[in-house]
């Protein structure tokens, strides 16, 4: 049974390592095909810079087409996959990026026996050919021309109906995940209210399945938590914390039974407020001293409640008892030179970041994703580690994932992903509301610029709540 259980886990940590591997070698092949058409902006064909850069990718080609028969590359909705995995976009790709949506291109795939020659002809036709044929068949004859034979172009359009339906259908998992987390999470907290013993095995598994969906897809997931579900505003906190927390241990490279124990932590870190009654967590003004006797008592409580389960990590427990030991009101009253743990650091800062975006429920007040980031900032030294909320702020960005922008151009964009510039990040431009632009409209960078000049600036935030326009449909 043991046995069973650690090749189990063997096998996971094998799969994840190898996963990890795959999107390493594959975002240094695409890094060297933006080299090699950079090289091909700047020199002749025959130059020894572009020949060396191009025998570089073709190398790397080789190495992955040992374990495959093509290497297939496709830009969907301005994100990078590799086969159907994707592949983190860095800041010395994004003008490749860019040269390829720019022309409708979707695809890109290599096939064996491709020769430097071919990739050097091929990073030609990108970087000097200004306007590409408009249909498949048009691409193909193009290509054959120029003696490109094991390289094949594809438009964006069929790629989108050719993997844009397989990357869809795991894009479509991000409220599923959502979803089974708060489900396993009201699952514990019934038995704490009944006093019955909670099996946390599905909780346990529920959580690894958030960690592997964040190592996957962060954007997604962060995009979710900025949307706030008035009616279970409990449970969506933790899950909201812990997809944040999460996330954040990713950026900070932790291990995944790291991140897993992170998870599990945030997910129960309010698990104590089970003993609050509920007009007072839900009291809209606010708390009177009494009140606030029993608010402050959650900590201690949550701390009792999970030490008394044998199969969650004690740093769960830590982290419950600790995640309100910061600030002037820190309590329970902290000993003097208590240091926080580290996870109980990281997920307050995820905590405090996530009840600052949802006091509008509570208070109705409005404080947008960037208003809280300034709020988090202002306080910093006092609430948080100056370090990790520098960390925190470079995930996030300064407009997160889920902020509606005013730009310039009197476009409306929604916030899908981050750049390297925290000012300028990818949007989705909307024009129905209704959340279909994210099958057919082009996810497009602030960043971008024409002529040394920036296609698209921020010049506002607004309110969805205010605005009326429902921005669950865009990350679901
Ligand atoms: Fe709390
Ligand atoms: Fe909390």
């Amino acid at each position: 049974m043991v046995d069973e259980q650690g090749d189990k886990i063997l096998e996971a940590r094998q799969s994840y390592f190898e996963k990890q591997r795959l999107v390493e070698s594959a975002r240094i092949a695409f890094q060297f095909l933006a080299a090699v058409l950079r090289n091909a902006s700047l020199y002749p064909q025959q130059h020894p810079i572009l020949q060396s850069s191009a025998e570089k990718l073709q190398a790397k080609i080789q190495e992955l087409l040992a374990e495959r028969n093509e290497v297939p590359f496709y830009l969907v909705r301005g994100e990078l996959f590799f086969e159907t995995t994707p592949v983190p976009i860095d800041q010395s790709f994004s003008v490749a990026i860019e040269q390829f949506t720019d022309k409708d291109i979707g695809g890109i795939i290599f096939k064996p026996n491709v020769a430097v020659e071919e990739i050097g002809r091929f990073a030609d036709m990108i970087v000097n050919e200004e306007i590409m044929p408009s249909t498949q068949e048009g691409l193909s004859v193009a290509t054959a021309k120029r003696g490109i034979f094991h390289i094949s172009i594809q438009h964006a359009l069929l790629v989108d109906k050719k993997i844009g339906s397989v990357i869809k259908a795991r894009e479509k998992k991000a409220s599923s995940v959502f979803r089974d987390t708060i489900n396993a999470l009201k699952d514990v907290v019934q038995a704490v209210y009944l006093e019955k013993a909670s099996s946390m095995r599905q909780m346990n598994s529920v959580v690894q399945n958030m960690v592997d969906y964040v190592l996957d897809n962060r954007d997604a997931l962060i995009g979710l938590t900025s949307i706030k579900m008035y009616d279970e505003y409990t449970f969506a906190h933790s899950i909201n914390t812990s997809i944040l927390a999460v996330s954040l241990g990713t950026y900070l490279s932790m291990t995944k039974p790291q991140l897993a124990a992170l998870g599990m932590a945030a997910t129960m870190h309010d698990i104590g407020k089970v003993a609050i009654p509920k007009e007072i967590i839900n009291k809209p003004g606010r708390l009177t001293e009494e009140e606030w006797e029993y608010v402050r008592r959650h900590p201690i409580a949550g701390a009792v409640f999970l030490s008394k389960i044998p199969s969650i990590t004690k740093l769960a427990m830590v982290v419950a008892y600790e995640h309100h030991q910061h600030g002037q009101n820190a309590y329970p009253v902290p000993e003097a030179l208590h240091r926080r743990h580290p996870f109980s650091q990281i997920i307050s800062l995820a905590d405090s970041y996530e009840a600052i975006t949802a006091s509008r429920v509570y208070y109705k007040s409005k404080i947008p994703p960037h208003e809280a980031i300034r709020i988090l900032v202002k306080n910093r030294g006092v609430t948080s580690n100056p370090v990790l909320l520098k960390a925190f702020i470079n995930m996030v960005g300064i407009f997160p994932v889920g902020t509606l922008l005013k730009l310039d151009t009197g476009e409306i964009g929604l916030v899908m992903h981050q750049t390297s510039d925290l000012m300028r990040p990818r949007v989705l431009i909307l024009t129905r509301f209704d959340g279909s632009e994210k099958e057919d409209s082009k996810i497009v960078s602030l960043a971008d610029r024409t002529n040394g000049k920036y296609r698209r600036s921020i010049s506002g935030t607004i309110d969805p709540e205010e605005a009326r326009i429902n921005l669950r449909p865009y990350f679901e």
